[in-house]
């Protein structure tokens, strides 16, 4: 056996970042997912779809459809998006209950790239931006490397608790506001009707930019469907203008297509889309052509309903096992939709301290700290249940109550 090893690489020296960079943190939840590949660990740690809920039937047809269409789809492609996609992307939108024209709709690589475009497009340094308390983890990366000056207002059951902003931004003039209003990732809290208007009227009053980032409100699994704030907007006179809608394909078809959209106001299609020019020129049109034919096939309704309904059992699993292990020790939202619930240890465990037991128990979760821009909530954390069947939801938290007992596990706040 040849036990030479490789040379260990020169690292050189410490290479000097720009200030952005340099104060970029790795994401917690990218990080944890290494632990995830252990044998029998039970993770409620990623924001993963269910791969088992792929439409795979589908997903292939599709592919082989495209792949004998010719050279086109290997070919390079418009910024905005090829056209049969945008306009397919237009009519699941209408079908979503908000008609918009195709020339709105700009295809990007993934709805974080859309997030990541609009940020550039319209935040200088410095620039006031509201978000959610506590908000999507890699929403709060691309706004500090645009170096953006965030804002958290808390979130309750019913979303954003929108009679707070006037408090929280006094004097402040913000640029942009961004919101996971359906089903948020990490709260899973859904924003009521009489908030989302709210919303709508605040940004026009104020003159704010809103982005609705909606990539779980088709997982909707109890309670009466809302409108997006984008269906809503013509009903505030000047909101229309104001809402960036941001979707992606992600938790519904399959993450790698890499397929996520932006329905901008008119306004904003030219300038984002010269951002895109420069940033990447288009997004794959082979991916994008799938899609475009995988919409087309209209499959998508049942899929969704279908993953809506395995996850709306695993939520419930995991709901009726937290009550029955923890009962008040904690306190946890009960979502309608989505693929998270959040919770809180309500008796001062920190979670994140409890996390190595855990794992050495074989169960892991992401602790809140990351969520939170500031002034964090070290006692709660955020399970996913999208990925995890029924019996395995009991099991985990099993496993996790069974961490949270042991002796000198629960590091009090
Ligand atoms: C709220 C939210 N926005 C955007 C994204 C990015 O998704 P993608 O880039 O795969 O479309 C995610 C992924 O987890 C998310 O939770």
């Amino acid at each position: 056996m040849n036990t030479t090893q490789p040379p260990v690489a020169d690292a050189g020296p410490r290479p000097r970042l720009s200030a952005r960079a340099a104060g970029l943190t790795s994401s917690a939840i990218r990080d944890l997912l290494a632990h995830a590949r252990r044998p029998g660990m039970i993770s409620f740690a990623g924001g993963l779809p269910a791969a088992a809920m792929f439409d795979l039937e589908g997903l292939h047809a599709a592919t082989a459809a495209v792949l004998e269409t010719g050279v086109d789809v290997f070919q390079y492609g418009a910024t905005e998006g090829q056209d049969d996609l945008r306009q397919a992307l237009a009519r699941l939108m209408g079908e979503r209950g908000a008609p918009v024209e195709a020339s709105r709709v700009l295809v990007t690589s993934g709805s974080q790239q859309a997030l990541d475009l609009v940020v550039r497009s319209l935040l200088d340094p410095g620039a006031t931006v509201v978000v959610e308390r506590p908000s999507y983890l890699a929403a709060l990366q691309v706004l500090h490397l645009a170096q953006a000056r965030v804002v958290a207002v808390d979130v309750d059951a019913d979303g954003l608790c929108v009679e707070r902003l006037d408090a929280a931004c006094a004097g402040l003039a913000p640029r942009l506001a961004y919101v996971v209003p359906t089903f948020a990732n990490p709260s899973g809290a859904c924003l009521s009707l009489a908030r989302r208007l709210a919303l709508l009227e605040w940004a026009v009053r104020h003159d704010v930019w809103l982005i609705e980032d909606d990539p779980y409100g088709e997982l909707r699994f109890g309670g009466e469907p809302l409108p997006s704030l984008l269906a809503l907007a013509p009903r505030v006179p000047g909101a229309a203008a104001r809402v960036i809608h941001v979707c992606s394909l992600s938790k519904v078809v399959a993450p790698a297509l890499r397929i996520g959209w932006t329905v901008l106001p008119e306004a904003l299609v030219g300038p984002v889309t010269r951002v895109k020019q420069s940033l990447d020129l288009q997004t794959s049109a082979l991916t994008q052509e799938i899609a475009a034919r995988y919409l087309g096939s209209g499959r998508l309704p049942t899929r969704v309903a279908a993953i809506a309904r395995a996850y709306g059992a695993r939520k419930r699993a995991l709901a009726d096992a937290l009550h029955r292990h923890f009962g008040d020790r904690i306190g946890f939202n009960d979502p309608d939709g989505g693929m998270f619930l959040w919770a809180r240890f309500e008796d001062g465990t920190d979670a994140a301290a409890l996390l190595p037991v855990a794992l050495d128990h074989g169960v892991m979760y992401v602790p809140g700290e990351p969520f939170f821009a500031d002034a964090p909530d070290r006692s709660s954390l955020r399970l996913a249940f999208s990925t995890v069947g029924e019996a395995r939801c009991a099991e985990g938290v099993a496993r996790l109550a069974r961490a949270a007992r042991t002796p000198g596990a629960c590091a009090s706040l």
